[in-house]
């Protein structure tokens, strides 16, 4: 067995392959002059595990390549982000469900396929072969316990994540809770937690996805009105659109932080153990 990636996945193949006791294969990318991808693998051997996150168009064609080029081999798909995941229904007339047309996509040349925190599990339905969703929230929760906080609250921008913060609290036994907007007024917005208190402690956001930043950035200014000491954020998938890190770093969150589903600077956690260890289940 080896491991393959595309482009945007390769440092997360690499720790894949690492935690499997295997190798990985060479890859050559390029572009032909029209600006069409090209790539070419290396040997492969009779089972490969592909592993490509959909963080752009090109990274969604360069994996769909990838699997093509394994024709030859028994493969196992690893989708660690998939994009458009967050368009799972349709919310006005005329709308595509793009994640269905994505998941659609999957279902030649691999025998199976695992997901890491996919924004909505129903969408696993849509794959053409069998698929499971795997949480990396108890790695968020451990790298939380490696920061030595005094009673941290762990937070959920809304309800719908209030799980998986339930999850990542489980690790140390923090308390967690979700935020809740409040209409002030036709301009004003209040956001605080349901039911804790955040006066006096330390507070991290967490959530699947941070992409503008916008929900915690505004968070962060309001808990800090409410008393918190510190707050951080941290996420599944860091795909941190325009300048979001330094905005969050702008409104005064202490430290964000995601795992390598999106390889960043800022990618503290790798999701490779879980999903080996889900690949070997
Ligand atoms: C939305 O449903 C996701 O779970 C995230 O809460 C959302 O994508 C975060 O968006 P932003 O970082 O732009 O506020």
């Amino acid at each position: 067995m080896k491991v393959i990636s595309t482009e945007k996945s390769q440092v997360l193949a690499s720790r894949i392959a690492g935690a499997l006791g295997t190798g990985i294969v060479d890859v050559k990318f390029s572009r032909f002059p029209d600006g069409e991808l090209y790539l070419a693998a290396g040997p492969l051997d009779e089972e490969t595990v592909i592993v490509g996150s959909v963080t752009d168009n090109d990274a969604l064609v360069q994996l769909l390549l990838l699997i093509d080029a394994c024709e030859t081999s028994n493969n196992r798909l690893v989708l660690p982000y998939m994009g458009y995941a967050r368009q799972d229904k349709k919310f006005r007339d005329g709308e595509p469900i793009s994640a269905r047309a994505i998941a659609r996509l999957f279902r030649h040349n691999i025998s199976d396929c695992t997901t890491v925190n996919i924004h909505e599990p129903d969408v696993l339905k849509y794959f053409g072969v069998p698929t499971k969703n795997i949480s990396v929230g108890k790695e968020v929760g451990r790298y939380i316990g490696s920061m030595d906080l005094n009673d941290p609250l762990i937070l959920a921008p809304d309800d719908g994540a209030l799980a998986f913060a339930g999850d990542v609290a489980s690790v140390g036994g923090w308390d967690y809770d979700h935020l809740e907007k409040t209409r002030l007024s036709g301009s004003e917005v209040k956001m605080a937690p349901k039911k804790l208190s955040s006066a006096s402690r330390p507070v991290v956001i967490v959530d699947d996805i941070i992409s503008t930043g916008g929900t915690i950035a505004t968070a962060a200014g309001m808990l800090y009105q409410q008393g918190a000491t510190d707050v951080y954020a941290a996420c599944v998938h860091g795909v941190l659109i325009g300048g979001a890190y330094a905005h969050l770093k702008a409104s005064g969150v202490r430290e964000i932080f995601c795992s390598d589903t999106i390889e960043r600077g800022c990618s503290r956690i790798s999701a490779a153990p879980c999903i080996a260890a889900a690949l070997k289940s």
